[in-house]
């Protein structure tokens, strides 16, 4: 068994301590929000943040998170209030099938955190994520419209 701090909570995993965190977000602890896209670190579906930093959950070792920060796409909202990245996404309408997305806002909020007003350039060095509906011209849209909320 594992401790993992999660959304700002002490969560208790009972699982293989090398499974990787997205399986244990998803299927243990029934956090679906955070999506199985590749399973090999390749197209960001399954992003989450550990202490901030954007990381690829399917590739993370539970055993290699315990006591640091990890934030899911259900820990980025004030509750019902929308943060403003995802706020932005709602207002331009970003998503197609939104399979994509959970991913994308996670490295978009961290991108913004790093760098509040980035350029074309740094979204574009920053969202290495994959979206199969090609939105990422919406998302570099509301990337900017984020920036200057
Ligand atoms: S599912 Fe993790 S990067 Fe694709
Ligand atoms: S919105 Fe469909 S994969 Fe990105």
């Amino acid at each position: 068994m594992a401790v993992l701090n999660i959304n700002g909570k002490s969560v208790d995993a009972k699982v293989d301590p090398r499974t990787p965190l997205l399986w244990v977000l998803r299927d243990t602890l029934g956090m679906t929000g955070t999506k199985y896209g590749c399973g090999i670190a390749q197209c960001g579906a399954c992003t989450v943040h550990i202490d901030g930093v954007p990381t690829r959950s399917c590739q993370v070792p539970m055993n290699s998170v315990g006591g640091r920060k990890i934030t899911t796409i259900e820990g980025i909202a004030d509750g019902d209030k929308l943060n403003k990245i995802q706020a932005a996404w709602v207002a331009l309408d970003v998503p197609q099938c939104g399979y994509c997305q959970s991913g994308m806002i996670m490295a978009a909020t961290a991108l913004l955190a790093a760098k509040p007003n980035p350029t074309d350039a740094d979204i574009d060095a920053a969202m290495t994520n994959i979206c199969r509906c090609g939105t990422y011209k919406q998302i570099r849209e509301a990337i900017h419209a984020a920036a200057k909320a």
